[in-house]
């Protein structure tokens, strides 16, 4: 039902110069694998398999690691190391990859109007690459839990978790009514409040499941915190006028546009990820 998910890269990952001066953030590995990936993987999981990269200047290395290498693969065809694409290259055969460019930096609401024609007018999800998600084996992504739920509510619903109250003027913090466990509707939503400001601790993270008549809201979103047009803004507009959701997802988050997070995930996906599977083949 929900089949297309929408991924805003266009952003230049200041925080990781110089390594992002020539090369998208999205493509710094967490162990052997593009950050971006991970994401795909995890909407993937969720029934997802049309994808949609809204990008900007120097993210070129994006839309090449999601096409065929035929040199590679021609190279490393019947050698040990084949089994290192399959990832990847089931990704590739199994899903759509389509691309499409950001040429101003006006905000996450405004990237996301810019992937209205890559998704249409059915619902969608969008994911943040930088939130890297993980969930114990076996358990359903934090995607797959939110597809479940919009099939049961048929509204919009942003991913949520508790932060440190000195830490909400990083992210767009909800208030709502609790439905049930973990389960809010949102009454209220500030960008990047100040601890004094904010409505409560419940911070959105990059996951976000949107029903198409956003774009419209978000046409009609004059630029907010920063001078962007932030999404948080047009989802609470939508919010006003009808029901969105807050979701406490199972699992955790990194926060991988800061190094510390990057560093955590990195040694979390090396000791539970990559030091497992190794021990499963031997
Ligand atoms: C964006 C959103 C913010 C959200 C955050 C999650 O901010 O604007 O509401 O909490 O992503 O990572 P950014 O981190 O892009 O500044």
């Amino acid at each position: 039902m929900i089949k297309k998910c929408l991924f805003p890269v266009a952003g230049y990952g200041t925080r990781f110069l110089p390594a992002t001066k020539a090369m998208p953030k999205e493509i710094l590995p967490i162990v052997n694998k593009p950050l971006v990936q991970y994401g795909v993987e995890e909407a993937s999981e969720a029934g997802i398999n049309e994808f949609g990269f809204v990008t900007g200047r120097g993210k070129r290395a994006i839309e090449d690691h999601f096409d065929i290498s035929y040199e590679l693969e021609h190279q490393i065809a019947g050698t040990g190391k084949e089994d290192l694409l399959t990832s990847i290259r089931d990704l590739i055969n199994n899903n759509t990859f389509a691309f499409t460019r950001q040429n101003e930096m006006k905000g996450l609401g405004h990237a996301i109007l810019t992937g209205r024609n890559l998704v249409g007018d059915s619902p969608f999800a969008v994911v943040l690459a930088d939130d890297f998600c993980v969930t114990p084996e076996g358990e359903d992504g934090v995607l797959t839990q939110m597809v479940k739920l919009y099939k049961q509510f048929r509204c919009s619903i942003v991913a949520i978790e508790e932060v440190p109250k000195n830490e909400t003027h990083k992210y767009g913090v909800i208030a709502g009514e609790t439905m049930k466990d973990g389960l809010y509707r949102i009454t209220d939503m500030v960008e990047k409040p100040s601890p004094d400001k904010a409505p409560s601790n419940l911070a959105i993270i990059g996951r976000y499941i949107l029903t198409p008549d956003i774009f419209e809201i978000i046409e009609n979103t004059k630029p907010g915190k920063n001078g962007e047009v932030q999404i948080t803004d047009a989802l609470l507009e939508q919010a006003r006028n009808g029901c969105v959701l807050a979701y406490q997802f199972r699992g955790k988050r990194f926060d991988c546009g800061s190094i510390e997070g990057f560093v955590e995930a990195t040694n979390y996906v090396y000791e539970n990820v990559y030091l497992k599977n190794k021990e499963k083949k031997k």
